[in-house]
């Protein structure tokens, strides 16, 4: 989508104009778009105004009466007092995703007009930019194109006057780089798992780097071996699909900056494996990639916005199936870190996969931070529904950090314990670590923290993020089914706190 600055209302041809409404005032105020029309039109729109639907995201079309030629696009804000951040990204979202039900393809607005309360102006219009981009996406990919085509938006033009034009275009720039690397995350994600395999994931990976010039490493199995990594080879085993290891630099700081780490869990397709999921528990399961998706998109962004600090992900990129060389329960997989992995259930792999990938962060970098990003756990689904990914990190301070940062780009976070008297679920019997809990299945979520923190201890500041609750957008969110690129902008939020 086109993201075009306009200080000149004659110069654009677009006749579609965006009218935010808040339901206490039940008029439109302070426009300049609206000046800009005879008085018999403006008293048509404050009379429509009037009786408007003006809930959150509501979307009332006005087709300007008389010789005027254009539409009006009444947006419902909700009450004034209560519009802040979060009612912001809906609007901008219903107004997208209204325009493309009305086959509306571009509009002028004035972004001024949306400001939420507690954010600075350009912020405002960067978010405005990354979620436009975000309801403009819709997995159509595998789709028969109908007769009249796709209706996507095509332009959005932000009427601003001429002192802060400069900026706004620069915001907006950088808004869209978010929204376009969360459209990337969000179609790797929605592609089936027998199409996004270990290989393409890791192909997709070093495309995407090219792209932005920076390095991408991938480690295949036989490598995978001589590192020790225990963990991963054996999820790997019982797939015909060769598990990858990507790993991506990227250097906007002085090689003597410590780097932020990223990891993303990348299981392509999670079966379960011997431990086989039931029908219905297993189809979203191509999505149990969407942790490396995000990681891997997010790096990109962060260098294609150039951001002063520097930043590594790791992700394995691993199939889980059952078949006769799948691991098994009561196997004990030797991980690179040297402990053993008691396998309790083989459908608890992220787990396993990530405790090589940490050690591997262990060995080779020097982090400032390590993240990572999984669909790690049904359970924290059950615990918080659908609207805030679970936080768990022994450091309470940097959870709080992870937290707030998340409230501020989108990706909503919500805190878990992880006091040290779970830690003992973790325990094996004949190995070191226990990958799931034996008996009672009490505390999944906090049970999958504690088992990655086993190989996170010498990380002073380390987070894990099960993203589960996450991975797909639901209804209310104004976003196209399926994955929903969660993390993404978390991670560049982050990296931007970070950058020099
Ligand atoms: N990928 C799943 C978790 C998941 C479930 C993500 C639903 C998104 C939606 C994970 O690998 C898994 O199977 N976890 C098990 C853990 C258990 C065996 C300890 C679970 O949640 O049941
Ligand atoms: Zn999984
Ligand atoms: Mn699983």
């Amino acid at each position: 989508m086109k993201h075009s600055v306009i200080t000149n209302l004659s110069k654009t041809q677009i006749t579609t104009y965006v009218l935010p409404l808040f339901t206490d005032e039940r008029a439109v105020k302070d426009s300049v778009l609206v000046d800009t029309f005879s008085q018999s039109i403006k008293d048509f729109i404050q009379k429509v105004a009037k009786d408007a639907i003006v809930a959150v995201g509501s979307i009332e079309k006005i087709i300007l009466p008389g010789d005027e030629i254009g539409v009006v696009i009444l947006l419902g804000m909700g009450e004034r007092e209560k519009y802040n951040r979060r009612k912001y990204v809906k609007v901008v979202r219903a107004l997208i995703q209204g325009m493309r039900n009305m086959h509306i393809v571009s509009a002028v607005l004035e972004p001024s007009l949306f400001i939420p309360s507690g954010t600075a102006f350009v912020e405002s219009v960067n978010m405005f930019a990354t979620n436009a981009e975000m309801a403009n996406y819709e997995f159509v990919a595998h789709k028969e194109t109908p007769k009249e085509g796709w209706y996507f938006v095509q332009e959005l033009a932000y009427y601003t006057d001429q002192s802060q034009k400069d900026l706004v275009v620069t915001s907006l720039g950088e808004g869209m780089v978010v929204g376009e690397y969360m459209t990337h995350a969000r179609e790797l994600s929605n592609m089936p798992g027998g199409d996004m395999t270990p290989t393409v994931l890791a192909d997709s990976a070093r495309r995407m780097a090219k792209d932005v010039g920076i390095s991408c490493l991938i480690i295949d199995e036989k490598e995978m071996a001589t590192m020790g990594m225990g963990g991963i080879l054996g999820v790997s085993k019982g797939s015909v699909e060769d598990a990858q290891l990507i790993v991506l630099e990227y250097n906007g700081a002085e090689k003597s900056e410590k780097p932020l780490v990223f990891l993303g869990k990348g299981i392509t397709f999670d079966s379960g494996g011997l431990d086989l999921k039931p029908s219905g528990a297993m189809n979203e399961m191509h999505m149990d990639m969407a942790g490396a998706a995000s990681v891997i998109s997010a790096i990109c962004a962060i260098a294609k916005l150039g951001l002063k600090v520097n930043v590594v992900g790791v992700c394995p990129a691993v199939e889980n199936m059952p078949s006769g060389q799948s691991y098994r329960p009561g196997d004990l997989l030797k991980s690179m870190s040297g402990k053993t992995i008691e396998v309790v259930s083989p459908d608890a792999e992220g787990r396993v996969v990530l405790a090589d990938a940490l050690t591997y962060t262990e060995k080779h970098y020097d982090p400032a931070l390590v993240v990572d990003l999984a669909t790690l756990t049904g359970a924290s689904i059950v615990a918080l529904g659908t609207n805030a990914s679970a936080v768990l990190s022994p450091n309470e301070e940097f959870s709080k950090e992870v937290c707030s940062i998340g409230e501020k780009s989108g990706d909503y976070m919500w805190p878990l314990p992880m006091w040290e008297e779970y830690e003992g679920d973790v325990k094996g019997v004949f190995g070191d670590v226990a990958n799931a809990e034996r008996q009672r299945r009490q505390a999944g979520t906090i049970n999958g923290g504690m088992f990655l923190y086993q190989f996170a201890k010498s990380f002073t500041k380390w987070a894990h993020i099960d993203i589960a609750p996450t991975m797909t957008t639901t209804d209310g969110q104004f976003l196209s089914k399926g994955a929903s690129g969660t993390g993404v902008r978390f991670l560049v939020e982050l990296a931007r706190s970070m950058s020099l």
